[in-house]
């Protein structure tokens, strides 16, 4: 099965929408840009969001112009995927709980987070399905958000390294992460509510079947990779080990993987955060970058 935008699981065929959807592929790796669609009307339809399902596996992320939707919407149009998450650092919208805030602005220190290559939340047993971000208010330049296609990147990696990665498994943290400037306490409070979880090195889309490439940001080792096969010498573990997790997570960084999307003020993002990872350009400060995410619950791994 190949994964790029062009050849992906044939899930939605040209002519084979029932509504009029217009769709325009925005690379030939990943994501493409939906118009004629109105998402709150779609979050009370479920046929569309079902259209909508369809194209999101075939191009990874999907953007949308105009979305001048209640938050109620929001909310909605993305439950139809799944439950929402809230996330224990960043807060949510006290009326709608799952509708998680990434503000920036002159007063909120621009942090280290989402500039970094990532799939959401891997450091949870069960990562999320995907998310629904929307722009409530952008920066005039600058703020992009970049996405890059993890079932190519896998698909592309050498034969050799996909024998040897086969079967290797990593952890992911939210202590190394969110909480690493934490003071101690915190930060063990915060291990001890969301111990680091292990995932495969390589995952199995659990809708399309392709293999992807799932080490990221939120990766801080790989666990079994000291066996007899890889380790002559104990030596030879490190810097075997993290040489071969930093070349994994550097696939990210291959633009003909990406995409990169500029927002505007009602612009919305809907992502497959099992196949894709993203990074949000943090070159606007002291801009205002308000965007409102909708988490949806994933399952685990394997
Ligand atoms: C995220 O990392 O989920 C947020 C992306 C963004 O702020 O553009």
């Amino acid at each position: 099965m190949t994964s790029t935008t062009a050849s992906a699981p044939a899930v939605v065929r040209a002519g084979s929408l029932r509504s009029s959807i217009r769709v325009e592929p925005l690379t030939n790796a990943i994501g493409a840009e939906l118009s004629n669609v109105d998402l709150g009307a779609a979050s009370r339809d479920p046929a569309l969001v079902a259209e909508i399902r369809a194209l999101l596996l075939r191009h990874r992320v999907l953007f949308f112009r105009d979305q001048d939707m209640t938050r109620a919407e929001h909310v909605a149009f993305a439950r139809h995927f799944g439950e929402l998450e809230s996330h224990p650092v960043a807060g949510s919208d006290p009326e709608h709980p799952g509708l998680v805030r990434i503000y920036k602005s002159p007063e909120v220190p621009n942090d280290r987070y989402e500039n970094s290559w990532h799939c959401d939340a891997t450091w949870r047993e069960k990562p999320p399905f995907g998310c629904v971000l929307r722009c409530i208010e952008c920066p005039p330049v600058g703020g992009d958000t970049m996405w890059a296609n993890m079932a190519l990147a896998y698909e592309r990696l050498p034969e050799h390294i996909k024998t040897q990665i086969a079967g290797l498994r990593a952890r992911h943290s939210i202590e190394a992460s969110f909480g690493a400037a934490m003071p101690i306490e915190k930060r063990l409070a915060l291990k001890a509510q969301y111990p680091d979880a292990e995932h495969p090195v390589v995952r199995t889309h659990s809708e399309t079947g392709e293999k992807i490439l799932f080490v990221n940001a939120f990766t801080t080792h790989i666990t079994n990779y000291h066996t007899p096969a890889n380790v002559r010498f104990g030596q030879d573990a490190n810097p075997g080990a993290g040489l071969l997790l930093s070349y994994l997570i550097r696939q990210a960084y291959i633009p003909e993987f990406q995409v990169r999307f500029r927002w505007k003020k009602n612009s919305v993002a809907i992502w497959d955060n099992r196949s894709t990872q993203h990074y949000a350009v943090q070159d606007f400060w002291p801009a205002v970058r308000n965007l409102e995410r909708a988490g949806i619950v994933g399952d685990r791994p394997c």
